[in-house]
């Protein structure tokens, strides 16, 4: 697997308006994002790092807010590979389409939950890699444990589902739902986050 280069650090007013933005929408739907400030650029480095970037063909990011982690899938993956990211807050759609415009992305207002629909409307196949950020634990009902269930089915065989959660809560979930867990945990980030790699 390649490492990972290092995550760049960002021009401080592009940094305090993101912070701003992540906030305002965090005062607004609470349980919707999970956390006041989005990732550090810690966590972002040791999830992508597990990514092989040259057979990823297809990625898909759940919940970008302000595209902590968009910004770097788009730095490392090959030109002809396709990112479908994921958004239920507007505002957060209209920033990425905004600040990150790049014709291998395409960006979706829509939940998660609806992963099977959105890459069959598309004509994709199987997924590569599913890159995680939504507080699976606070979602209303049984959101979480549908999204969880339809990821799985559509990730590859060889694929991974990457996903941060603030607390171990979700484990006994994702030990039902895939075949193999891997955790580890980031401690440099608000909050510090546990870190899932599970297989199909
Ligand atoms: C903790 S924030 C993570 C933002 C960013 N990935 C990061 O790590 O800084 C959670 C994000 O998930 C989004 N979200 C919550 N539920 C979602 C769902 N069902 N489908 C897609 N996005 C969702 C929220 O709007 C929010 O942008």
């Amino acid at each position: 697997m390649k490492p990972a280069e290092p995550t760049q650090r960002q021009a401080p007013p592009a940094r305090q308006h993101q912070m701003a933005l992540f906030a305002r929408n965090f005062f607004k739907h609470p349980k919707m994002l999970g956390s006041i400030i989005p990732s550090s650029r810690f966590l972002v480095r040791r999830m992508l790092n597990h990514i092989d970037w040259q057979r990823t063909r297809v990625l898909v990011e759940y919940g970008p807010g302000v595209g902590t982690f968009t910004r770097e899938i788009l730095r490392q993956m090959p030109a002809d590979a396709a990112l479908i990211v994921i958004e239920t807050n507007e505002d957060f759609v209209d920033y990425i389409q905004r600040v990150y415009p790049d014709p291998r992305m395409q960006v979706v207002h829509g939940s998660a939950a609806d992963i099977e629909q959105i890459l069959a409307e598309r004509d994709l196949g199987q997924v590569d890699y599913v890159i995680a950020g939504i507080p699976f634990s606070t979602l209303p009902g049984h959101v979480g444990e549908s999204i969880l269930n339809a990821t799985r089915k559509v990730i590859s065989p060889a694929g991974t589902f990457l996903l941060y959660q603030f607390s171990p809560r979700l484990l006994p979930t994702l030990h039902r739902t895939f075949s193999k867990v891997s955790r580890e945990f980031e401690p440099i980030n608000f909050l510090p986050a546990h870190f899932y790699r599970c297989k199909p």
